[in-house]
């Protein structure tokens, strides 16, 4: 087994703990008032980034499965199909995230988040069960 291919769980784990950071910002400016506004900012600042690492991610995943786990069938995985879930979970907040004048939406836009973040924890999950 190429060495190479732990590199896909170990970017994975970061990207997550990423997402997992990104999605604190926004819950503790919540719970709290002093800072709250900071907190939210940053949320914002950091959020499309994750995004973006979360979607080259799935990218990486999929690629490296094929380059390097022949032992896998190439998109057979409960993994893969929770990474697209986790991928509509944040296309749903990223899109909510632009009509946040609207109050329905803005009161939807966190349980995006919140579905995202559990997903990301099945994603671990199920990632761990392929890993070589
Ligand atoms: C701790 C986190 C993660 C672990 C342990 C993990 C583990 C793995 C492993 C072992 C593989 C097989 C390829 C290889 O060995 O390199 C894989 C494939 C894959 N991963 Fe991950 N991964 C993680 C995070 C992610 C994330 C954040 C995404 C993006 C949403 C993702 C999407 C994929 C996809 C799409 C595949 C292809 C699966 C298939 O073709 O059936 N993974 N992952
Ligand atoms: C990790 C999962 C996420 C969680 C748990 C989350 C949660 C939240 C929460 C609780 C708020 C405050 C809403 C309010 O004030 O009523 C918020 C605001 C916001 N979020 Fe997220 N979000 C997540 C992902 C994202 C993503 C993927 C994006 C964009 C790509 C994003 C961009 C924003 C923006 C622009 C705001 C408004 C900030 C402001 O008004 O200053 N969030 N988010």
């Amino acid at each position: 087994m190429n060495n190479l291919a732990y590199f896909h769980p170990v970017a994975g784990g970061a990207v997550l703990a990423f997402l997992f950071y990104v999605g604190s910002l926004a819950l503790r400016s919540r719970s709290r008032r002093r800072g709250a506004a900071a907190l939210l900012a940053q949320h914002a600042r950091l959020a499309p980034w994750m995004f973006v690492l979360v979607l080259v991610g799935w990218a990486g995943g999929l690629f490296s499965t094929w380059w390097l786990r022949h032992d896998l069938e190439l998109g057979g995985s409960t993994h893969l199909r929770i990474g697209v879930g986790l991928v509509v979970a944040l296309t749903g907040g990223w899109l909510t995230s632009r009509v946040m004048r609207n109050p329905t939406l803005r009161t939807a836009h966190p349980w995006f988040g919140i579905a995202a973040m559990l997903l990301g924890a099945a994603q671990v999950f199920f990632g761990l069960q392929i890993t070589p």
